[in-house]
């Protein structure tokens, strides 16, 4: 029992939903700490192959770090709350299986960085998106000063870091910040059909693709070459890589097995 998370599973599908609708889904120490808890569980999970993040209610999707919360706090647990952030973040990103957010709304502040450490994201196209840490005195403690320059390039990320502008889901497509805008109330169900379509793939295949351009993003090129060329052999080991190339040459769908 979560108090301020709702999971949902159905058909190798995890969707985690952000729930604290009266504060737009602002994200406390507590949430932080649920998220944690939930990230580490699905690591030993076999049963899930896709996970899902958004928020509750219509408008937000998460409004930021609790700013109640932040105001009260000394500079020794400043720090500690970024960490935890940075840590339950990281988490994320590194997941074995691929993480989708659906971003139905403001993605704000530590938003914005949860939606980024996700491998996709899907907006609807009433989704803002913005770092607006300045304006408080602070700045994007969840990854926002690393993820959104290697999203949408420096000189970019340091200008809405800077003003604290907000990206419509319109520009935030454009500038490679997010990968898809669908229709508002179609939001669940096309992100729905991604997760599936990725199901419908070889489960091996997509975890070393991710771990592939995760870790190449950190390395120089030839590193990257190389490190994709072990990641890519330990995908030809696989019982799936004959199962996948069966199935094409008997023009059939494949049966991936994880294996
Ligand atoms: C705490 C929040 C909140 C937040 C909204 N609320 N965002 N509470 N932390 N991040 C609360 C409001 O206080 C209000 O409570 C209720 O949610 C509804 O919000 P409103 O402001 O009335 O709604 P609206 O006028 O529609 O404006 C929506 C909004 C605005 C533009 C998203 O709420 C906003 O600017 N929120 C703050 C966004 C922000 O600065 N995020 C970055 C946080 S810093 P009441 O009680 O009045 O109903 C951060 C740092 C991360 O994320 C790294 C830390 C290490």
């Amino acid at each position: 029992g979560y108090k301020n998370i709702i999971l949902d599973e159905k058909d190798g599908i995890l969707t985690i939903t952000i729930n604290r609708p009266k504060v737009l889904n602002a994200l406390n120490t507590d949430t932080l700490n649920e998220l944690e808890n939930v990230v580490r569980d699905i690591e030993r999970d076999k049963e899930i192959m896709v996970v899902i993040i958004t928020g509750s209610g219509e408008k937000s999707f998460v409004a930021g770090a609790d700013i109640a919360e932040m105001k009260s706090l000394n500079i020794h647990e400043g720090r500690n709350m970024t960490r935890l952030g940075q840590c339950v973040f990281q988490e994320i990103e590194n997941l074995s299986r691929p993480v989708i957010a659906a971003v139905n709304g403001y993605a704000l502040g530590g938003g914005c960085e949860l939606a980024m450490a996700c491998d996709i994201r899907i907006a609807s196209e009433k989704a803002k998106f913005g770092q607006p840490e300045v304006g408080l005195g602070i700045i994007p403690g969840y990854g926002g000063t690393q993820r959104l320059p290697r999203l949408i390039g420096k000189g970019r990320a340091k200008y809405y870091i800077f003003t604290t502008d907000m990206i419509t889901a319109e520009e935030a497509f454009n500038m490679g910040l997010i990968d898809k805008v669908v229709p508002h109330g179609k939001l669940y169900e096309e992100t729905l059909k991604i997760a599936e379509k990725i199901i419908s793939k070889g489960p091996i295949a997509v975890r070393m693709a991710k771990y592939a351009v995760n870790n190449g993003m950190n390395m120089d090129l030839a590193s990257g070459i190389a490190y994709e060329a072990e990641a890519y052999t330990t995908s030809f080991g696989s019982e799936d890589r004959i199962e996948g190339m069966s199935a094409f040459l008997e023009k059939r769908k494949a049966d991936f097995k994880d294996e």
